[in-house]
C-alpha cells in the first residue's frame, strides 16, 4: 500500500475560519499574477473552500468557466453552501484527488489555466500532481503553481522562542511526508512535468505593527501554529511548555510597535508546448 499523507491543517471550523481569513489576505495577489481573461476555462486543484475559485469566476465572466478538484468533502460542503455569489459564471466544485483527476477522457487537455495554491505542499508527490495538471491544461495553456517555501519567514524583531516552534513546524511537514520548501522548488517541478517555465515571482506576504492588516496576519500564522499543536506534541518535536510560552511571546510580540513579518507566496509559470 502507498503511504498515505494527511492533511496538516484539518478542516475543523476553527481551521476553516482561518482558511478564509488568509484568502482574504491573497487572493487580490494572486489574482493580479494570474491575469486572467474573459472567456477562459480554468481549472482550480486543491480548492478548499472555494474563495478564490469564485474570485477567479468574476473574472472569467459569464462565457468562462471555473472547475475547483478538492479532496475534502467538508470543504466542499462549505464551498457548494457559498455557491450563490456569481451567476455571471460557471463555476463546479467536484471531489477528486490532485494526483488521479477525476476527468472524463474528454476533460482531459482542455482547460485554458490551470492553477494550485498551497497544494503541493500537503503532497506526497508533487511531481505527480504536476503531471496531472499539464496533461488537464490545453496545448499552449498556461499551468500556475503558488506554494511555501517556509523557510522565508522572517519576524523582527525576533520573539522568544519562535525559531525553536518554526524549526519543529516544519518538520512535521518532512515527517508527514510533505516539503516544507517546496516553493522555491515550483519551476524545477514544472519542467520535470513537461511543462515550458515561463515566469516566476513573490507575492509578498507580511504586513508590520500600524498596517490595518498587520492582526490578521498575525491571527494566521498564529491559527497554523495552534493547529498544528497536537502533531508537533504527538510526535515530541517540542515540549508543551515550550510551544505555549512561545504562542504566548507571539501573541505578546503583536502588540509590539515595531513588529513587522516578512514572508513571500513563491508563484511560477509555465506553458504546455504546443
Ligand atoms: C491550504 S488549503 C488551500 C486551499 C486553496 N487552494 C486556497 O488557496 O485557499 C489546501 C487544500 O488542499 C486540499 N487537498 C490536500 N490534499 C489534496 C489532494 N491530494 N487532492 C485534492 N485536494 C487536496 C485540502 O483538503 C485543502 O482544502
Amino acid at each position: 500500500m502507498g503511504r498515505v499523507s494527511s492533511y496538516l491543517h484539518g478542516t475543523s471550523g476553527v481551521e476553516q475560519r482561518r482558511l478564509a481569513l488568509l484568502n482574504r489576505l491573497v487572493n487580490q495577489g494572486s489574482l493580479r499574477e494570474l491575469g486572467l481573461r474573459k472567456g477562459e476555462k480554468v481549472l482550480e486543484v486543491g480548492s478548499g473552500l472555494g474563495h478564490f475559485a469564485r474570485e477567479m469566476a468574476r473574472q472569467v465572466g459569464r462565457r468562462g468557466r471555473v472547475l475547483g478538484i478538492e479532496q475534502s468533502r467538508r470543504q466542499l460542503l462549505r464551498a457548494r453552501s457559498t455557491q450563490s455569489f456569481s451567476r455571471a459564471a460557471s463555476l463546479e466544485f467536484r471531489q477528486g484527488d490532485a494526483l488521479h483527476l477525476p476527468f472524463e477522457e474528454e476533460e482531459w487537455g482542455s482547460f485554458d489555466v490551470v492553477h494550485a495554491r498551497f497544494l503541493l505542499e500537503h503532497l506526497l508527490d508533487p511531481p505527480r500532481a504536476a503531471e496531472q495538471m499539464v496533461r488537464a491544461v490545453r496545448p499552449g495553456g498556461r499551468i500556475i503553481l503558488e506554494d511555501d517555501d517556509h523557510d522565508l519567514l522572517r519576524l523582527d524583531p525576533e520573539p522568544e522562542g519562535f525559531w525553536r516552534l518554526w524549526r519543529a513546524y516544519m518538520r512535521v511537514f518532512r515527517l508527514l511526508g510533505n516539503d516544507p520548501l517546496v516553493g522555491r522548488k515550483l519551476t524545477r517541478i514544472l519542467l520535470g512535468a513537461g511543462a515550458l517555465p515561463r515566469r516566476n515571482t513573490w507575492i509578498f506576504f507580511g504586513s508590520c505593527s500600524g498596517h490595518p492588516n498587520f492582526r490578521a496576519y498575525l491571527e494566521n500564522l498564529l491559527g497554523v501554529l495552534r493547529g498544528a499543536r497536537e502533531a508537533l506534541l504527538s510526535r515530541e518535536l517540542i515540549h508543551a511548555t515550550d510551544l505555549h510560552k512561545a504562542l504566548r511571546e507571539l501573541r505578546t510580540w503583536g502588540r509590539r510597535p515595531d513588529a513587522s513579518i516578512w514572508y513571500a507566496i513563491a508563484w511560477a509559470e509555465a506553458r504546455k508546448p504546443r
